[in-house]
Protein backbone atom coordinates (compact mmCIF):
# COMPACT_ATOMS: atom_id res chain seq x y z
CA UNK A 1 0.00 0.00 0.00
CA UNK A 2 1.39 3.58 -0.90
CA UNK A 3 2.64 5.66 2.49
CA UNK A 4 -0.57 7.26 4.29
CA UNK A 5 -1.45 10.38 5.95
CA UNK A 6 -0.65 10.21 9.67
CA UNK A 7 -3.48 9.57 12.03
CA UNK A 8 -5.29 12.66 13.28
CA UNK A 9 -4.94 14.78 9.94
CA UNK A 10 -7.12 15.72 6.90
CA UNK A 11 -6.20 16.24 3.04
CA UNK A 12 -7.94 19.29 2.07
CA UNK A 13 -8.99 18.31 -1.63
CA UNK A 14 -10.25 20.39 -5.09
CA UNK A 15 -13.16 20.26 -6.30
CA UNK A 16 -14.63 17.06 -8.05
CA UNK A 17 -12.40 14.77 -5.73
CA UNK A 18 -14.17 11.53 -5.58
CA UNK A 19 -15.91 11.17 -2.04
CA UNK A 20 -15.67 15.11 -1.35
CA UNK A 21 -17.60 16.29 1.43
CA UNK A 22 -17.70 19.77 2.72
CA UNK A 23 -15.20 19.45 5.53
CA UNK A 24 -12.78 17.69 3.13
CA UNK A 25 -13.34 20.64 0.19
CA UNK A 26 -10.67 22.56 -0.06
CA UNK A 27 -12.87 25.45 -1.54
CA UNK A 28 -14.68 25.21 1.61
CA UNK A 29 -11.75 25.69 3.75
CA UNK A 30 -10.68 28.78 1.90
CA UNK A 31 -13.88 30.34 2.15
CA UNK A 32 -14.29 29.94 5.67
CA UNK A 33 -11.08 31.82 5.29
CA UNK A 34 -12.33 34.53 3.26
CA UNK A 35 -15.35 34.92 5.25
CA UNK A 36 -13.29 35.41 8.09
CA UNK A 37 -10.96 37.78 6.54
CA UNK A 38 -13.60 39.91 5.80
CA UNK A 39 -15.91 40.68 8.92
CA UNK A 40 -12.59 40.75 10.75
CA UNK A 41 -10.68 42.79 8.31
CA UNK A 42 -13.35 45.24 8.11
CA UNK A 43 -13.06 45.70 12.46
CA UNK A 44 -9.90 46.65 12.11
CA UNK A 45 -7.92 43.60 12.47
CA UNK A 46 -4.82 43.51 11.15
CA UNK A 47 -3.12 40.01 9.81
CA UNK A 48 -0.44 38.51 11.60
CA UNK A 49 1.48 35.20 11.14
CA UNK A 50 4.10 33.11 13.66
CA UNK A 51 6.11 30.41 13.24
CA UNK A 52 4.55 26.65 13.44
CA UNK A 53 7.01 25.98 15.85
CA UNK A 54 8.09 27.19 18.96
CA UNK A 55 10.34 27.21 22.36
CA UNK A 56 8.76 24.26 24.26
CA UNK A 57 8.64 27.22 27.36
CA UNK A 58 6.32 29.21 25.65
CA UNK A 59 3.72 26.56 25.87
CA UNK A 60 4.18 25.64 28.77
CA UNK A 61 4.20 28.89 30.54
CA UNK A 62 1.98 29.81 28.19
CA UNK A 63 -0.78 27.48 27.82
CA UNK A 64 -0.33 26.31 31.54
CA UNK A 65 1.68 23.11 33.14
CA UNK A 66 -1.52 21.54 34.40
CA UNK A 67 -3.25 21.26 31.20
CA UNK A 68 -3.90 18.37 29.08
CA UNK A 69 -2.16 19.98 26.03
CA UNK A 70 0.95 20.29 27.92
CA UNK A 71 1.10 17.24 29.85
CA UNK A 72 0.12 14.90 26.98
CA UNK A 73 -0.22 16.43 23.69
CA UNK A 74 2.86 18.13 23.04
CA UNK A 75 4.25 17.39 19.64
CA UNK A 76 8.23 17.61 20.41
CA UNK A 77 10.16 18.58 17.43
CA UNK A 78 13.47 17.09 16.95
CA UNK A 79 16.33 17.99 14.33
CA UNK A 80 20.15 17.08 14.05
CA UNK A 81 22.07 17.99 16.70
CA UNK A 82 19.22 20.22 18.36
CA UNK A 83 18.36 19.94 22.24
CA UNK A 84 14.69 18.95 21.21
CA UNK A 85 13.24 22.27 23.09
CA UNK A 86 10.90 23.19 20.34
CA UNK A 87 7.39 22.03 20.08
CA UNK A 88 4.47 22.28 17.06
CA UNK A 89 2.35 25.24 18.09
CA UNK A 90 -1.25 23.68 19.80
CA UNK A 91 -2.84 27.31 19.70
CA UNK A 92 -1.95 30.85 18.48
CA UNK A 93 -2.71 33.02 21.61
CA UNK A 94 0.81 32.28 23.20
CA UNK A 95 2.26 32.90 19.65
CA UNK A 96 0.72 36.07 19.42
CA UNK A 97 2.01 37.62 22.63
CA UNK A 98 5.19 36.26 22.20
CA UNK A 99 5.28 38.15 18.70
CA UNK A 100 3.53 41.36 20.14
CA UNK A 101 6.14 41.75 23.04
CA UNK A 102 9.39 40.61 20.96
CA UNK A 103 8.57 43.35 17.88
CA UNK A 104 7.21 46.15 20.20
CA UNK A 105 3.80 46.22 18.99
CA UNK A 106 3.19 48.10 21.70
CA UNK A 107 4.17 51.23 20.40
CA UNK A 108 0.84 50.89 17.06
CA UNK A 109 -2.53 52.42 18.56
CA UNK A 110 -3.83 50.43 21.30
CA UNK A 111 -6.03 48.74 21.56
CA UNK A 112 -4.15 46.89 18.80
CA UNK A 113 -6.68 44.11 16.91
CA UNK A 114 -4.78 41.11 15.33
CA UNK A 115 -6.07 37.85 13.02
CA UNK A 116 -4.53 34.94 11.86
CA UNK A 117 -5.29 31.24 10.90
CA UNK A 118 -3.48 28.26 10.74
CA UNK A 119 -2.34 24.50 11.26
CA UNK A 120 -2.32 23.81 15.13
CA UNK A 121 -0.63 20.53 16.93
CA UNK A 122 -2.41 18.16 19.65
CA UNK A 123 -1.86 15.15 20.33
CA UNK A 124 -5.05 14.24 21.00
CA UNK A 125 -7.54 11.01 20.43
CA UNK A 126 -8.96 11.52 17.16
CA UNK A 127 -12.54 11.36 16.77
CA UNK A 128 -15.20 13.02 14.79
CA UNK A 129 -14.09 16.80 14.92
CA UNK A 130 -10.56 15.92 17.20
CA UNK A 131 -8.02 15.99 14.91
CA UNK A 132 -3.85 16.40 15.79
CA UNK A 133 -3.36 18.76 12.63
CA UNK A 134 -6.31 20.81 13.01
CA UNK A 135 -6.51 24.62 11.53
CA UNK A 136 -7.79 27.87 13.81
CA UNK A 137 -8.94 31.13 12.10
CA UNK A 138 -7.51 33.44 15.39
CA UNK A 139 -8.67 36.95 16.95
CA UNK A 140 -6.51 38.59 19.71
CA UNK A 141 -6.75 42.23 20.91
CA UNK A 142 -4.10 43.40 22.75
CA UNK A 143 -3.72 46.45 25.20
CA UNK A 144 -7.38 46.87 26.65
CA UNK A 145 -9.31 46.13 29.44
CA UNK A 146 -12.64 47.35 28.66
CA UNK A 147 -15.42 45.12 28.48
CA UNK A 148 -16.76 46.78 25.24
CA UNK A 149 -13.25 45.02 23.28
CA UNK A 150 -14.78 41.59 25.38
CA UNK A 151 -18.39 42.10 23.93
CA UNK A 152 -16.93 43.22 20.40
CA UNK A 153 -14.76 40.10 20.15
CA UNK A 154 -17.89 37.59 20.76
CA UNK A 155 -19.60 39.41 18.69
CA UNK A 156 -17.34 39.36 16.08
CA UNK A 157 -16.98 35.31 16.33
CA UNK A 158 -21.15 35.51 16.10
CA UNK A 159 -21.11 37.78 12.75
CA UNK A 160 -18.21 35.25 11.65
CA UNK A 161 -20.83 32.17 11.89
CA UNK A 162 -23.78 34.16 10.86
CA UNK A 163 -21.63 35.22 7.54
CA UNK A 164 -20.74 31.51 6.73
CA UNK A 165 -24.53 31.01 7.13
CA UNK A 166 -24.89 29.29 10.33
CA UNK A 167 -27.84 29.17 11.89
CA UNK A 168 -27.90 26.70 15.06
CA UNK A 169 -24.73 28.46 16.84
CA UNK A 170 -24.98 28.99 20.88
CA UNK A 171 -22.82 31.46 22.86
CA UNK A 172 -22.12 29.94 26.18
CA UNK A 173 -20.89 33.11 28.32
CA UNK A 174 -18.92 32.22 31.55
CA UNK A 175 -16.32 33.92 33.73
CA UNK A 176 -13.21 32.35 35.14
CA UNK A 177 -12.57 35.45 37.69
CA UNK A 178 -9.51 37.48 38.99
CA UNK A 179 -6.71 35.55 40.44
CA UNK A 180 -7.94 35.67 43.52
CA UNK A 181 -11.02 34.91 43.11
CA UNK A 182 -9.96 31.79 41.23
CA UNK A 183 -7.55 30.79 43.85
CA UNK A 184 -10.64 31.11 46.30
CA UNK A 185 -12.20 28.77 44.13
CA UNK A 186 -9.57 26.17 43.79
CA UNK A 187 -9.14 26.20 47.42
CA UNK A 188 -13.06 25.19 47.86
CA UNK A 189 -12.53 22.36 44.95
CA UNK A 190 -9.39 21.02 46.59
CA UNK A 191 -11.84 20.65 49.98
CA UNK A 192 -15.19 19.50 48.20
CA UNK A 193 -12.94 16.66 46.11
CA UNK A 194 -10.43 15.60 48.37
CA UNK A 195 -13.03 14.18 50.87
CA UNK A 196 -13.29 11.82 47.76
CA UNK A 197 -9.37 11.04 46.41
CA UNK A 198 -10.50 7.85 45.84
CA UNK A 199 -13.41 8.47 43.46
CA UNK A 200 -11.10 10.48 41.28
CA UNK A 201 -9.68 9.18 38.03
CA UNK A 202 -5.95 8.79 38.40
CA UNK A 203 -6.04 12.26 36.30
CA UNK A 204 -8.23 14.39 38.64
CA UNK A 205 -5.99 13.55 41.53
CA UNK A 206 -3.26 14.71 39.94
CA UNK A 207 -5.85 17.74 39.13
CA UNK A 208 -6.07 18.11 42.62
CA UNK A 209 -2.87 18.72 43.18
CA UNK A 210 -2.15 21.51 40.35
CA UNK A 211 -5.26 22.98 38.99
CA UNK A 212 -8.09 21.35 40.79
CA UNK A 213 -10.91 23.63 38.33
CA UNK A 214 -9.22 21.11 35.68
CA UNK A 215 -11.74 18.10 37.15
CA UNK A 216 -14.30 19.64 36.31
CA UNK A 217 -13.36 19.68 32.34
CA UNK A 218 -12.51 15.97 32.90
CA UNK A 219 -13.78 13.55 30.06
CA UNK A 220 -13.73 10.78 32.57
CA UNK A 221 -17.01 9.75 32.88
CA UNK A 222 -16.60 8.50 36.70
CA UNK A 223 -15.17 12.15 37.85
CA UNK A 224 -18.13 13.64 35.55
CA UNK A 225 -20.50 11.44 38.04
CA UNK A 226 -18.80 12.71 41.20
CA UNK A 227 -19.49 16.28 40.27
CA UNK A 228 -22.91 15.45 39.71
CA UNK A 229 -23.44 14.18 42.83
CA UNK A 230 -21.25 16.70 44.70
CA UNK A 231 -23.47 19.58 43.22
CA UNK A 232 -20.33 20.98 42.87
CA UNK A 233 -20.85 25.13 43.33
CA UNK A 234 -20.09 26.85 40.11
CA UNK A 235 -17.31 29.52 40.02
CA UNK A 236 -19.33 32.09 39.42
CA UNK A 237 -20.16 32.28 42.70
CA UNK A 238 -16.71 33.10 43.53
CA UNK A 239 -16.02 35.94 41.71
CA UNK A 240 -14.89 39.38 43.10
CA UNK A 241 -16.57 42.52 43.06
CA UNK A 242 -14.70 43.49 40.00
CA UNK A 243 -14.73 40.38 37.57
CA UNK A 244 -18.34 40.84 38.32
CA UNK A 245 -18.67 43.87 37.23
CA UNK A 246 -16.85 43.13 34.29
CA UNK A 247 -19.13 40.48 33.52
CA UNK A 248 -22.11 42.22 34.21
CA UNK A 249 -20.55 44.65 31.96
CA UNK A 250 -19.85 42.60 29.00
CA UNK A 251 -23.79 40.98 29.36
CA UNK A 252 -24.85 44.52 29.03
CA UNK A 253 -23.81 45.16 25.91
CA UNK A 254 -24.11 42.01 24.10
CA UNK A 255 -28.09 42.50 24.62
CA UNK A 256 -28.00 45.96 23.32
CA UNK A 257 -26.97 44.50 20.71
CA UNK A 258 -29.20 41.79 20.31
CA UNK A 259 -26.34 39.27 20.21
CA UNK A 260 -28.16 36.02 21.90
CA UNK A 261 -25.91 33.92 25.00
CA UNK A 262 -26.80 31.78 27.54
CA UNK A 263 -25.03 32.25 31.29
CA UNK A 264 -23.07 28.49 31.72
CA UNK A 265 -21.56 28.70 34.79
CA UNK A 266 -19.26 25.59 33.43
CA UNK A 267 -17.13 27.00 31.89
CA UNK A 268 -13.49 26.34 32.85
CA UNK A 269 -11.77 26.60 28.89
CA UNK A 270 -8.81 24.03 28.75
CA UNK A 271 -5.93 26.49 28.94
CA UNK A 272 -4.59 28.27 32.19
CA UNK A 273 -4.27 31.28 30.87
CA UNK A 274 -7.68 32.70 31.13
CA UNK A 275 -8.92 34.94 33.67
CA UNK A 276 -12.68 37.00 33.48
CA UNK A 277 -14.25 36.79 30.43
CA UNK A 278 -14.13 33.31 29.09
CA UNK A 279 -16.81 31.94 26.36
CA UNK A 280 -17.49 28.84 23.97
CA UNK A 281 -19.74 28.67 20.99
CA UNK A 282 -21.41 25.19 20.39
CA UNK A 283 -23.32 23.40 17.37
CA UNK A 284 -24.99 20.34 17.01
CA UNK A 285 -23.15 19.17 14.43
CA UNK A 286 -20.02 18.87 16.13
CA UNK A 287 -21.30 17.16 19.21
CA UNK A 288 -22.38 18.62 22.61
CA UNK A 289 -18.35 18.21 24.49
CA UNK A 290 -17.01 19.93 21.30
CA UNK A 291 -17.23 23.58 20.66
CA UNK A 292 -17.08 25.45 17.32
CA UNK A 293 -14.60 28.29 18.96
CA UNK A 294 -13.99 29.48 22.32
CA UNK A 295 -11.76 32.71 23.92
CA UNK A 296 -11.36 34.81 26.93
CA UNK A 297 -9.37 37.18 28.53
CA UNK A 298 -5.96 36.65 29.42
CA UNK A 299 -4.56 40.02 31.10
CA UNK A 300 -1.82 38.09 32.94
CA UNK A 301 -0.21 36.01 29.90
CA UNK A 302 2.62 38.67 28.57
CA UNK A 303 4.05 38.71 32.47
CA UNK A 304 3.71 35.15 32.31
CA UNK A 305 6.20 35.09 29.60
CA UNK A 306 8.68 37.35 31.16
CA UNK A 307 7.29 40.60 29.18
CA UNK A 308 5.49 43.70 30.41
CA UNK A 309 1.96 43.74 31.29
CA UNK A 310 -0.07 44.05 28.17
CA UNK A 311 -3.87 42.90 29.09
CA UNK A 312 -5.08 41.15 25.81
CA UNK A 313 -8.35 38.92 25.12
CA UNK A 314 -9.43 36.50 21.92
CA UNK A 315 -10.72 33.48 20.59
CA UNK A 316 -10.36 30.63 18.13
CA UNK A 317 -12.47 29.18 15.58
CA UNK A 318 -11.54 25.19 14.62
CA UNK A 319 -11.97 25.29 10.90
CA UNK A 320 -12.42 21.76 10.70
CA UNK A 321 -15.77 22.31 13.23
CA UNK A 322 -16.97 24.89 11.40
CA UNK A 323 -16.89 22.77 8.39
CA UNK A 324 -18.83 19.72 10.25
CA UNK A 325 -21.38 22.58 11.58
CA UNK A 326 -22.07 23.70 7.88
CA UNK A 327 -22.33 20.08 6.37
CA UNK A 328 -24.90 19.41 9.26
CA UNK A 329 -26.61 22.33 8.13
CA UNK A 330 -26.90 22.07 4.64
CA UNK A 331 -25.08 25.40 3.99
CA UNK A 332 -24.07 25.92 0.62
CA UNK A 333 -20.41 26.98 -0.15
CA UNK A 334 -19.31 27.75 -3.50
CA UNK A 335 -17.54 25.52 -5.60
CA UNK A 336 -13.71 26.85 -6.83
CA UNK A 337 -14.93 28.24 -10.01
CA UNK A 338 -13.43 27.48 -13.54
CA UNK A 339 -11.82 28.84 -16.28
CA UNK A 340 -13.65 32.36 -17.69
CA UNK A 341 -11.69 31.47 -20.94
CA UNK A 342 -10.78 28.24 -22.05
CA UNK A 343 -7.95 28.19 -25.68
CA UNK A 344 -8.07 25.45 -27.79
CA UNK A 345 -6.00 24.99 -30.93
CA UNK A 346 -7.54 23.12 -33.67
CA UNK A 347 -3.91 21.66 -34.98
CA UNK A 348 -0.96 21.40 -33.25
CA UNK A 349 0.53 24.33 -34.92
CA UNK A 350 -1.69 26.52 -33.19
CA UNK A 351 -1.00 25.70 -29.54
CA UNK A 352 1.66 27.76 -28.90
CA UNK A 353 -0.59 30.73 -30.12
CA UNK A 354 -3.48 28.70 -27.59
CA UNK A 355 -0.93 28.77 -25.34
CA UNK A 356 -0.22 32.85 -25.73
CA UNK A 357 -3.27 34.27 -26.45
CA UNK A 358 -4.86 32.68 -22.31
CA UNK A 359 -1.58 33.85 -20.82
CA UNK A 360 -2.42 37.41 -21.88
CA UNK A 361 -6.01 37.14 -20.88
CA UNK A 362 -4.58 36.01 -17.56
CA UNK A 363 -4.41 40.21 -16.91
CA UNK A 364 -8.53 40.15 -17.07
CA UNK A 365 -9.68 37.04 -16.45
CA UNK A 366 -9.02 33.40 -15.38
CA UNK A 367 -7.83 31.72 -18.50
CA UNK A 368 -6.61 28.32 -19.19
CA UNK A 369 -5.56 26.43 -22.44
CA UNK A 370 -5.50 23.03 -23.59
CA UNK A 371 -1.88 21.36 -24.13
CA UNK A 372 -3.30 19.51 -26.97
CA UNK A 373 -5.01 20.40 -29.87
CA UNK A 374 -8.68 19.09 -30.06
CA UNK A 375 -11.28 18.96 -32.48
CA UNK A 376 -14.11 21.40 -31.87
CA UNK A 377 -16.73 18.81 -30.26
CA UNK A 378 -13.93 17.56 -27.74
CA UNK A 379 -12.87 21.21 -26.93
CA UNK A 380 -16.00 22.01 -26.20
CA UNK A 381 -16.53 18.75 -24.16
CA UNK A 382 -13.13 19.54 -21.99
CA UNK A 383 -14.32 23.26 -21.28
CA UNK A 384 -17.65 21.69 -20.15
CA UNK A 385 -15.61 19.37 -18.06
CA UNK A 386 -13.38 21.99 -16.62
CA UNK A 387 -16.07 24.26 -16.05
CA UNK A 388 -15.53 26.80 -18.22
CA UNK A 389 -17.57 29.68 -19.17
CA UNK A 390 -16.15 30.90 -22.79
CA UNK A 391 -14.52 28.14 -25.26
CA UNK A 392 -12.13 29.78 -27.82
CA UNK A 393 -10.92 28.11 -31.05
CA UNK A 394 -7.90 28.83 -33.01
CA UNK A 395 -7.74 27.10 -36.31
CA UNK A 396 -6.40 27.91 -39.50
CA UNK A 397 -8.35 30.37 -40.59
CA UNK A 398 -8.39 32.09 -37.03
CA UNK A 399 -4.45 31.99 -37.32
CA UNK A 400 -4.52 33.39 -40.60
CA UNK A 401 -6.93 36.27 -40.07
CA UNK A 402 -5.16 36.96 -36.37
CA UNK A 403 -8.95 35.82 -35.13
CA UNK A 404 -11.06 33.80 -31.90
CA UNK A 405 -14.07 31.79 -32.52
CA UNK A 406 -15.37 31.61 -29.63
CA UNK A 407 -18.30 30.02 -27.65
CA UNK A 408 -20.20 30.82 -24.58
CA UNK A 409 -20.98 27.41 -22.85
CA UNK A 410 -24.01 28.87 -21.22
CA UNK A 411 -26.28 30.38 -24.10
CA UNK A 412 -24.35 28.84 -27.22
CA UNK A 413 -23.94 31.93 -28.65
CA UNK A 414 -20.85 31.85 -30.78
CA UNK A 415 -18.86 34.84 -31.92
CA UNK A 416 -15.67 35.78 -34.37
CA UNK A 417 -13.61 38.33 -33.33
CA UNK A 418 -10.33 40.03 -33.61
CA UNK A 419 -7.93 38.88 -31.20
CA UNK A 420 -7.18 42.32 -29.92
CA UNK A 421 -10.75 42.85 -29.23
CA UNK A 422 -10.65 40.19 -26.58
CA UNK A 423 -10.15 42.71 -23.47
CA UNK A 424 -12.74 44.52 -24.86
CA UNK A 425 -15.31 41.30 -25.23
CA UNK A 426 -14.35 39.54 -21.97
CA UNK A 427 -15.52 43.33 -20.97
CA UNK A 428 -18.73 43.31 -22.15
CA UNK A 429 -19.30 39.78 -20.70
CA UNK A 430 -18.79 41.14 -17.21
CA UNK A 431 -15.78 38.94 -17.17
CA UNK A 432 -13.16 41.58 -17.28
CA UNK A 433 -11.34 42.35 -13.95
CA UNK A 434 -11.83 46.26 -14.57
CA UNK A 435 -15.86 45.92 -14.64
CA UNK A 436 -15.17 43.52 -11.51
CA UNK A 437 -13.11 45.35 -9.63
CA UNK A 438 -12.89 49.05 -10.44
CA UNK A 439 -9.72 49.52 -7.85
CA UNK A 440 -7.96 47.28 -10.25
CA UNK A 441 -6.16 49.91 -13.14
CA UNK A 442 -4.89 48.38 -15.83
CA UNK A 443 -1.65 49.35 -17.03
CA UNK A 444 -0.99 50.80 -20.65
CA UNK A 445 1.27 47.97 -21.75
CA UNK A 446 -1.32 45.64 -20.87
CA UNK A 447 -4.21 47.12 -23.17
CA UNK A 448 -1.53 47.65 -25.95
CA UNK A 449 -0.82 43.74 -25.65
CA UNK A 450 -4.63 43.09 -26.31
P1 LIG B 1 -9.25 26.17 22.35
O1 LIG B 1 -10.59 26.13 22.99
O2 LIG B 1 -8.23 25.23 22.86
O3 LIG B 1 -8.76 27.66 22.47
O4 LIG B 1 -9.38 25.93 20.79
C1 LIG B 1 -10.23 26.75 20.01
C2 LIG B 1 -10.95 25.91 18.97
O5 LIG B 1 -10.02 25.17 18.19
C3 LIG B 1 -11.86 24.85 19.57
O6 LIG B 1 -13.09 25.39 19.97
C4 LIG B 1 -12.00 23.91 18.39
O7 LIG B 1 -12.94 24.41 17.46
C5 LIG B 1 -10.63 23.97 17.77
N1 LIG B 1 -9.87 22.79 18.22
C6 LIG B 1 -9.16 22.66 19.36
N2 LIG B 1 -8.61 21.43 19.42
C7 LIG B 1 -8.97 20.78 18.30
C8 LIG B 1 -8.72 19.48 17.76
N3 LIG B 1 -7.95 18.61 18.38
N4 LIG B 1 -9.27 19.16 16.57
C9 LIG B 1 -10.04 20.05 15.89
N5 LIG B 1 -10.31 21.28 16.35
C10 LIG B 1 -9.79 21.65 17.54
C11 LIG B 1 -7.58 28.12 21.97
O8 LIG B 1 -6.85 27.50 21.23
C12 LIG B 1 -7.29 29.54 22.36
N6 LIG B 1 -5.96 29.92 21.81
C13 LIG B 1 -8.37 30.48 21.88
C14 LIG B 1 -8.09 31.87 22.29
C15 LIG B 1 -7.59 32.86 21.52
N7 LIG B 1 -8.24 32.37 23.51
C16 LIG B 1 -7.84 33.63 23.52
N8 LIG B 1 -7.43 33.94 22.34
Amino acid sequence: MAIQRPKGTQDHLPEGSPKLSLDTRASAFVHVQDVARRVLERAGARFIATPLFEEAELVRRGVGGSTDIVRKEMFTVFYFGDHGGYILRPEGTASIVRAYLQNGLKQLPAPLKLWTHGPMFRAENVQKGRLRQFHQVDYEVLGSTDPLVDAEAIRLMVEVVQALGLRGVRVKLGSIGDPADRDAYNAYLRTLFGAHVDRLSDDSKDRLERNPMRILDSKSAGDQALIGELGVRPMLDFLGDEARANFEAVQAYLSAWNVDFDIDPSIVRGLDYYRRTAWELHHEGVGAKSALGGGGRYDGLAEQLGGAAVPGIGWAFGIERLLLAMEAEGVAVPAAPGPELYVVALDEAYVPQAAAVAMTARQWARSEFAYRAQKPGNAFRDGERRGARLVALIGSDEAAQGTLSIKDLASGVQTNLPTADLAAFLHEQGLHDQGRQPQAALSPTAQENA
